[in-house]
């Protein structure tokens, strides 16, 4: 056995799928479905309907079974072995690293960094070129949109460096007020960070122009694509960011793995975030030679399994089409909001001019956590909270929303799922 007998696509197990309708322009939706097996358990007795995919999708039989079959036939430590079974686990794990790198656009494979997910991507960033760039009077902007995980590494590199963190607001419809983005950038701006897509909202950042305005100020720029990887296509070098951040999880691939795209000659210049194997060409007790890009950023044993997973991932998305399934997802977000604006006492919150397939809402006289509870019963699955985004809640003034979020696989029944359960809350709690 060898990479090359073993593996038939990118460093996974399947030929490419054909996901599209067999008429019209779509998908086909209950082919997907088939590939989710999840899809077909019920919860509480009722069918499921899967509408928490911002907090993370679930996974198709290809990914688990990648998973599975890297277990069954190629486990063994990457970069270490002269035995088969670590060349054919380092040659695979390398492989999604040149996938992960076309998937983003990237120059070169050096400059893709597997970490946890995007919470470990820009804690690396703070804490590896933050700590050893910024200083006293140095300014990192972020927008009113951040997930906590935009928010909290600057708030640490602040308190460790003496930079201040200054928030561009937002506007009534949820987008990023971008006269105020324009005018809070100055030459103290040392490092913007901001969402592709924001997970409390669905509101597509025009990222480009952001990016365009940042550095033509100076700063160095990094884009949180948590939300993004799997609905819009995404290309660091038109963007023309500094970093990228990808969360495997919440693009059908396993938790607990994701990338860093940096530019080479900036990750080249940053010190390691971590110590430990790998990440080292020799070691003494008088001195450590640290290893290059990307080995320099990995530390340790990484999650093999979890890369290769990525991978299958990927594979997925290639076969569905990343825009296919954009537009799939919008569809289902405008018919959703077509039935919830027919019904009264629903406050749409966030209704930027371009957003995804997420939609965030309150319900007069029924705390969101009360509706998710009574939707739980119906098999519907949404989330309700602050979506680790308080500030936005703050914002609009509220504690909290309920979200529905869409994936490839949901469908119209889902939708009606949504809306019959949003009925009998309604029904039970007097409305
Ligand atoms: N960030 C995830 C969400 O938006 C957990 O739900």
């Amino acid at each position: 056995m060898n990479a090359s007998t073993e593996q038939t696509k990118k460093g996974t197990f399947r030929a490419p799928v054909d996901y599209s309708a067999k008429s019209g322009s779509g998908l086909d939706v209950e082919k997907i479905r088939r590939e989710f097996p999840i899809l077909r358990r019920k919860v509480r007795g009722q069918r499921l309907s899967y509408l928490d995919n911002a907090a993370t999708t679930q996974k198709p039989q290809s990914v688990v079974e990648t998973v599975a079959r890297y277990y069954f036939r190629e486990n063994a430590n990457i970069h270490r072995g002269v035995h088969e079974l670590s060349q054919v686990a380092t040659s695979h794990y390398e492989s999604v690293r040149e996938q992960v790198q076309k998937f983003l656009g990237a120059e070169r494979p050096e400059e893709i960094i597997f970490v946890r997910g995007t919470t470990e991507a820009v804690n690396l960033v703070a804490q590896s070129y933050g700590r050893s760039q910024l200083q006293k009077g140095d300014e990192i902007l972020i927008t009113h949109l951040e997930h906590h995980s935009n928010i909290v590494p600057w708030q640490m590199l602040c308190q460790a460096t003496g930079a201040k963190l200054v928030v561009v607001p937002i506007d009534d419809r949820g987008d990023v007020r971008m006269d105020e983005f324009e005018r809070l950038l100055s030459d103290k701006t040392r490092i913007a960070a901001f969402s592709h897509i924001s997970n409390a909202l669905g509101t597509i950042n025009p990222v480009e122009e952001m990016t365009r305005l940042a550095k033509a100020a100076g700063a160095v720029v990094l884009i949180d694509g948590a939300q993004a990887g799997a609905h819009v296509e995404i290309d660091v070098q038109r963007l023309g960011c500094d970093f990228y951040t990808l969360s495997g999880h919440k693009m059908y691939g396993p938790t607990g793995i994701g990338a860093l795209y940096g530019r080479y000659d900036l990750l080249n210049t940053m010190p390691p975030y971590q110590g430990g194997g790998d990440m080292i060409l020799m070691v003494s007790f008088e001195d450590t030679i640290y290893n290059s890009l990307p080995n320099k950023f990995e530390a340790g044993t990484p999650n093999i399994a979890g890369t290769v997973g990525l991978g299958a991932a990927i594979d997925f998305l290639h076969d569905v089409g990343v825009t296919a399934a954009a537009k799939h997802e919008d569809e289902l977000l405008e018919y959703a909001s077509g039935l919830l604006s027919e019904r009264k006492g629903i406050r749409f919150i966030g209704e930027a001019k371009e957003r995804t397939g997420i939609l965030s809402f309150v319900v007069d006289g029924i705390h969101p956590h009360d509706l998710g509870t009574v939707l739980d019963q119906e098999g519907v699955a949404i989330r309700a909270g602050h979506h680790c985004a308080q500030p936005v809640m703050d914002r609009f003034g509220i504690p909290a929303t309920v979200r529905a979020s869409f994936a490839v696989y949901n469908s119209r029944e889902d939708v009606e799922a949504l809306v019959r359960g949003i009925d009998q809350a309604r029904e039970l709690f007097g409305d």
